[in-house]
């Protein structure tokens, strides 16, 4: 069981090669029949993966994100500070812009930003080094934290319990173990018996392409359903949980994750079953004071026409609506989980005690 989880937490999502200088990620639009490794080297190319979801999942972008401007900032040739910093802002702008739901694009790029502007001047290749080491400090940042948040979670079920899942907040979608699966991938790994339902996550099937395979790689007893069935194995007595990552918490604890979050959100109330978002807290945005100040990234109608069909299974010309996320209403939710411990209601409160001693 170990040696499975482990090849499962070890699966490298985004790796950089610092002898070849050289930023790679796994291609999860190609998964789970193929694992292959595509190189980042161009703003286009950072751009069109974090669009087309070949790297996805909040904290994962956030962390492609830092090295991305590590890997820009090496690009831009010139010695003069106030030039290079204009250049370092123009692409952040640019790769910023690919996705505007999760909050840890942006936040990473700030980061790395931040620490270009805190050195000091005329000294390019130490200025490059502390973007480098910021990059890595990032990712490492977010292993720690999804350990952590993967502890707490855990200590919310107990051994036979069944817990539904959506989209996928696993090691793919960050670092490793992940948030919304991370407790899932602890239990198996302690031995402790949890039943998983997967919903597959339409229309893009993070649940059945990723999520699944995650777990069942790592030998959790997972069960895959349509997101339509999520209602009959509640009523069921399946359920003893509902465990989700989430893309942007604001303030208010209304969070922005995939679409069709709030809907088993809505359903777990009237069944009466705690659900729990799992994320860290770069995640939460203090600054945003609610779920309607979230913007909700529209995505392409083909996705729900024909992407992952043989022929396309509707009119060419349809009219589709397809928001990648939704807003659960923090009413619904009965915790949220952070590295720092896991929040209740009232969340203005819980989750502004998170940030205390940061003033
Ligand atoms: O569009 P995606 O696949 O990037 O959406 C991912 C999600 O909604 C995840 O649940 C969220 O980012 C949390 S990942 C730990």
């Amino acid at each position: 069981m170990k040696d499975s989880i482990r090849q499962v937490t070890h699966v490298e999502n985004i790796r950089y090669d610092k002898a070849a200088e050289a930023l790679y990620i796994i291609d999860q639009t190609l998964l789970p029949g193929e694992e292959r490794e595509i190189r980042l080297a161009t703003l286009p190319e950072m751009v069109e993966a974090i669009r087309k979801l070949r790297i996805r999942g909040a904290p994962a972008i956030g962390i492609c994100a830092a090295y991305c401007m590590y890997v820009l900032a090496r690009s831009i040739e010139t010695r003069d500070m106030a030039e290079f910093l204009s250049g370092l802002h123009e692409y952040g702008e640019r790769l910023g812009a690919s996705r505007p739901t999760a909050v840890n694009l942006g936040w990473a790029i700030g980061e790395m930003l931040q620490t270009a502007r805190a050195c000091p001047a005329a000294a390019r290749d130490a200025l490059l080094e502390s973007l480098y080491r910021r990059a890595v400090e990032i990712h490492e940042d977010d292993i720690a934290k999804c350990t952590a948040i993967s502890e707490y979670g855990l200590s919310l079920l107990k051994a036979g319990d069944g817990v539904l899942t959506h989209c996928n907040a696993g090691p793919l979608a960050t670092s490793r173990y992940g948030t919304g699966q991370g407790p899932l991938l602890l239990a198996a790994e302690r031995g402790i018996a949890i039943r998983v339902f997967a919903d597959e996550t339409r229309p893009l099937l993070q649940g059945a392409r990723l999520t699944s395979y995650e777990l069942q790689r790592a030998g959790v007893d997972v069960t895959l359903i349509c997101d339509n069935m999520a209602s009959m194995v509640m009523k069921n007595g399946w359920v003893q949980a509902c465990f989700v990552g989430c893309d942007r918490v604001a303030a208010n604890g209304d969070v922005a994750n995939k679409i069709g979050t709030s809907g088993v959100a809505i359903l777990a109330k009237h069944y009466g079953i705690p659900f729990y978002v799992l994320g860290p807290t770069s995640t939460i945005d203090m600054r945003c004071p609610d779920g309607d100040h979230i913007p909700i990234e529209l995505r392409e109608g083909g996705e729900i026409r024909e992407l992952w069909y043989e022929k396309p299974m509707a009119l060419p010309d349809v009219k589709c609506y397809n928001p990648a996320f939704d807003v659960t209403d923090h009413s619904l939710i009965a915790g949220i989980v952070t590295e720092k411990g896991i929040c209740r209601p009232p969340y203005a409160k819980s989750l502004a005690a998170l940030f205390d001693n940061e003033k």
